[in-house]
């Protein structure tokens, strides 16, 4: 764990070593003021204070430890890092701006012009941008494979891959890699091996622990799990960790005193909330698979999924997002949609609100029409984040979208 940066003024909170994990969520990180407060306290601060300036420079030289400035570090902000470092058994977090700047902060910070990146097709739209319209544009190239295919992995690596990078399980399609194999593959060609944890989170898959260098999170999913803020964290070795906070410190897409404050009360409920979405979750897919207007469902969950086992092996849950292709094209999945009552037409997932949207014209809207065709975003896929509200209701709702869309 990094080393409290405002050891000065904080009193040291109960000893929580060798803490199982519901422990480590609910109280790793947390250094507690003068004041004694209970919860973690908020420092909306944009600089710190010195008591001389032969301090202020020793803290500007790196000689003596200490908060300087906000864009560097700020104590709330390290005690959402330690935390999360801690949940995904990582040694050091760096929290960011968003989940993009996550994944802006790390590739910028480890990767160079003339490198090379092996990304799954199976990724956020807008991740799928980024490589490919702003790496490229400062030399680095991405390559784009099938998510679940070891050999298409293997072979687009060449001798200047630095970067394997991956969802899994993958947004919207719940396509799953296996970690262990493609951290092998990454170490054999002195790659790094980059997964966003998004829909799992460490509650229920620990990327690191199968051999992942780094762990990408949007913040403003589960991890909030309330649909409040835009966050996101990057967790790996100290090494590794060091780079991609000189980036930031430089850069500037660090995370808000306010948003980590957030964040870390997320942190608490992650473990319950994520047990409560998975079960709602299964039991929404079981129900839409028996419905004969629905081609396919997408989730983990179900033993039809074809890596169910590696699921299980991987995962200890499967969380709340699935996908399902309806019978018919863009007309009924948007019919579909507008029939629903409370259920939230919005592209965010992870929150205690069921959240429907179409992929197609939404999240990966900006994909080219092949793109699109090649990571199975067709037009009549509906993705739904199963919310914490009554199943019964969500159910019902769902059946108010069939109806609306002809086809009950
Ligand atoms: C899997 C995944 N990764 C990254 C992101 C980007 O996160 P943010 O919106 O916090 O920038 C998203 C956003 O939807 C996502 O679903």
């Amino acid at each position: 764990m990094a080393k409290s940066i405002y050891k000065n003024s904080a009193i040291p909170v109960a000893n929580i070593d060798g803490a199982e994990f519901d422990t480590i969520a609910v109280r790793a990180g947390h250094q507690r003021t003068h004041e004694l407060e209970h919860s973690e306290a908020i420092f909306p601060t944009s600089s710190f204070v010195f008591n001389s300036a032969s301090e202020a420079a020793a803290r500007f030289s790196g000689e003596v430890e200490g908060n300087i400035y906000s864009r560097f570090t700020n104590p709330t902000v390290q005690a959402f890092e330690e935390r999360i470092a801690a949940m995904e058994g990582g040694e050091r977090a760096v929290a960011t701006a968003s989940g993009m700047a996550a994944i802006m902060s790390t590739c910028v910070a480890l990767l160079k012009q003339g490198d090379h990146v092996v990304c799954s097709r199976s990724v956020f739209g807008t991740t799928n941008v980024f490589f490919q319209k702003y790496m490229a544009k400062f030399g680095v190239e991405t390559t784009f494979v099938e998510l679940t295919d070891i050999e298409s992995w293997r072979s687009a690596i060449n001798s200047n891959t630095k970067l394997l990078f991956l969802e899994t399980p993958s947004n919207p399609l719940c396509e799953i890699a296996d970690i262990a194999q493609l951290a092998e593959l990454a170490h054999q060609n002195d790659a790094l091996l980059a997964v966003d944890n998004c829909f799992c989170t460490p509650a229920l898959q620990r990327p690191l622990s199968f051999g992942a260098d780094i762990v990408i999170h949007s913040a403003t999913k589960y991890l909030d799990g309330q649909g409040r803020c835009i966050g996101g964290v990057v967790v790996g070795n100290d090494e590794i960790m060091a780079e991609v906070y000189g980036f930031l410190r430089s850069a500037g897409p660090t995370m808000s005193p306010f948003n980590a404050w957030v964040f870390l009360k997320g942190l608490e409920t992650l473990s319950l909330r994520m047990r409560a979405h998975s079960e709602s979750a299964l039991a929404v897919a079981q129900w839409l698979e028996n419905k004969d207007s629905v081609e396919t469902v997408f989730y983990t969950g179900l033993e039809s999924h074809s890596q169910y086992a590696l699921a299980k092996k991987q995962q200890s849950g499967f969380s709340g997002v699935l996908s399902f292709r309806i019978k018919g094209g863009r007309e009924e999945a948007w019919k579909f949609i507008d029939g629903v009552q409370f259920l939230s037409i919005t592209a965010n997932l992870g929150d205690t609100k069921t959240t429907i949207t179409h992929p197609a014209t939404t999240t990966h809207g900006r994909l080219s029409d092949e793109d699109k065709a090649r990571s199975g975003i067709t037009e009549n896929l509906i993705r739904i984040s199963v919310g914490l509200e009554s199943l019964e209701d969500i159910k019902k709702d769902l059946q108010l979208g069939f109806i609306s869309a002809g086809l009950e």
